[in-house]
């Protein structure tokens, strides 16, 4: 197997980055006896799944089967390669990297595209200054948007010529092969010629940069009236639009944990400009529940401040479903119809927009007041459709004191009984609490099944052989001494499973050399994707009786399953629920 770095560097480097610290950084860990738990990173979740074990350096997450060693939360964590998430451990733990073999070509081929995009950034910042930019200059001053946003967002300018940008990136030495996979340039090929030219062409500039400082995309717009009024960076190797959040790298630090997310570019630097340095943005698409889960790494309360059109209340709508989902809460602000930030700002100043921040409302007042406009409750129709829809809203959103506090300001409001508006919630919470539940747990094992089958292989295996190659492992990993009393009986072709033959030749092969066989040491040879079924088997929660017998039966099972393997076993797939939920819940024993 291929090992790029020495035990001694992993030791040092695992010990000045311990899991509790690492994880602990971005998870919110409670000691429970020798483990800790947590709200989960990699899926939402409103009760903590995520579990840290000191002892033997992992994590495991029983929600959504993720688990590893602390370079694959890393890597989990910031979306990084192996070698990337061991440079970012190295760097903060002021650990010199030492020199490494080889290189992953696809590793390179992503760094190559982020120099690229960084020299193409500066290149268009350079550009605003000449009088090329002039156009796009006076745009933005038109605008509004002082030099001081400029260089804070780096914004930039194309010129009106369609090869200035891939002639100034080819003499810095980029091929054809990285610029157009950046996204940067584009290929043409006409009769028979192939020719390349700029993506963008005189536009303004805005330099997407993520929370690592990487200039991973580019959004444009135009300077007049033409359409489309914005052109971004498609998806790239380092660049996934759905995963990303505008300014979130300057904003991420400021307002302790309280952010603004609004819908464009624009919004985002005038709110800047106005002193409000902890906006946000999506970037040009509906939000999602992985541009949620990133935000809820840097904020525990959100502003949304979307346009105030129907598909702005559409998307509120959305993101405070998505944020209800997490620990993040939410408010609303309820700009004058029809405008967004950026309006507000230049037509009635900061203060405007300060005011209406400071009355903006939290998630069930925007709700009912939706609701309320919906309905004239003036009749005693309205009042009562109305009602019913207020009744539904507390009992999804409100705890007990909310509801009560709520149900009387509609009581007030409306001249009705408290006591029948706490019994309408009462009556509707009971029914939607309980798909809620099972809807959630169904997609928690959906999940978690899905991760299963991704690592395992679903076709391949049963139930019954990847327990006895489960057990088997879990059994070598507690006592490694069992391998070599097992040797004659043990082989890698003992093994159905791939990620589980892949464990088996990484600690036999160590084993045999008398080395350590901690998650640590063998997770470069594992994707983070599989990482998860390998940290289960470290965790000790398996149950085992860590025997030599258990050993013995396991390659039993095997040994008679390799016979017959003509005879056809239920796959994953045909598992009945319950047979599959059986091998997770052994875990929590
Ligand atoms: N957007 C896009 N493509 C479009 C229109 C919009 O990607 N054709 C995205 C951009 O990220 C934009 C955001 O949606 O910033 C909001 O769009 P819109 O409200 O139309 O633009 P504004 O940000 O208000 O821009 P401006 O004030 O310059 O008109
Ligand atoms: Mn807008």
């Amino acid at each position: 197997m291929r090992y790029r770095f020495d035990d001694a560097f992993l030791d040092e480097l695992r010990m000045k980055n311990d899991i509790e610290t690492v994880a602990g950084e971005h998870v919110e860990l409670r000691k429970r006896g020798h483990i800790l738990t947590g709200l989960c990173p990699f899926h939402n979740e409103k009760t903590p799944s995520f579990t840290v074990y000191p002892d033997t350096q992992s994590f495991y997450c029983f929600g959504c089967g993720a688990g590893g060693e602390v370079i694959t939360f890393t890597r989990k964590f910031y979306n990084l390669d192996f070698i990337e998430a061991v440079k970012l451990l190295a760097e903060k733990s002021g650990l010199a990297l030492p020199a490494f073999t080889g290189d992953d070509g696809a590793a390179n081929f992503r760094r190559l595209i982020l120099e690229a995009n960084r020299a193409a950034a500066r290149f268009y910042h350079e550009t605003l200054q000449t009088p090329a930019g002039q156009a796009q200059r006076d745009y933005l001053y038109k605008r509004g948007i002082s030099d001081k946003m400029v260089i804070t967002f780096g914004l930039g300018a194309t010129p009106n010529k369609s090869w200035e940008l891939y002639e100034h990136l080819r003499g810095h030495g980029y091929s054809n092969e990285v610029l157009v996979a950046a996204n940067l340039i584009r290929k043409s090929v006409k009769n028979g010629k192939t020719s390349y030219y700029d993506q963008f062409r005189n536009k303004i500039i805005f330099p997407i940069i993520d929370v690592r400082g990487n200039v991973v995309a580019f959004g444009s717009r135009v300077i007049d009236n033409s359409k489309p009024k914005y052109i971004n960076s498609s998806d790239t190797p380092v660049y996934k639009k759905t995963n990303e959040i505008y300014a979130l790298n300057l904003a991420k630090n400021k307002n302790e944990g309280e952010l603004i997310l609004c819908e464009g570019y624009m919004d985002v630097i005038a709110l800047h400009e106005a002193g409000f340095n902890n906006a946000v943005a999506g970037l040009g698409t509906a939000l999602t529940s992985s541009q949620v889960g990133l935000i809820s790494r840097y904020a525990d309360r959100v502003t949304l401040c979307y346009d105030s059109d129907d598909a702005g209340k559409k998307a509120t709508d959305k993101a405070l479903l998505l944020f209800s989902e997490t620990g993040v809460k939410t408010k609303v602000v309820n700009l004058p119809e029809n405008t967004d930030p950026f309006d507000v700002i230049k037509k009635h100043g900061k203060e405007r927009f300060r005011a209406l921040l400071d009355l903006s409302a939290n998630d069930i007042e925007y709700k009912l007041s939706l609701e309320r406009q919906k309905y004239d409750v003036t009749t005693a129709d309205g009042k009562v459709s109305f009602l019913k829809a207020a009744a539904a809203i507390l009992a999804l959103n409100a705890g007990a004191i909310e509801r009560d506090v709520y149900a009387s300001r509609l009581a007030d409001e409306l001249s009705v009984n408290k006591d029948a508006i706490i019994q309408q919630i009462k009556g509707i919470n009971i029914k939607n609490e309980r798909i809620k539940q099972k809807n959630a747990v169904r997609d928690a094992e959906k999940e978690k099944w899905k991760v299963y089958e991704a690592a395992t292989g679903k076709n391949k295996t049963d139930m019954r052989i990847i327990k006895a190659e489960e057990i088997l492992l879990a059994n070598i990993i507690l006592s490694p001494s069992f391998l070599t009393k097992l040797n004659d009986k043990l082989s890698n072709d003992l093994f159905f499973t791939p990620v589980y033959e892949k464990v088996f030749t990484a600690i036999a092969e160590r084993i045999e050399n008398n080395k350590p066989i901690d998650i640590t040491y063998i997770s470069e040879n594992f994707e983070p994707s599989e990482m998860g079924v390998v940290s289960r088997l470290y965790m000790g929660g398996f149950p085992i009786s860590n025997t030599l017998k258990e050993c013995e039966d396991c390659i039993e099972v095997l040994t008679k399953e390799k016979g017959k393997k003509e005879l056809g076993y239920k796959e994953v797939s045909q598992l009945s629920d319950d047979d599959f939920l059986d091998l997770f819940n052994n875990d929590k024993k």
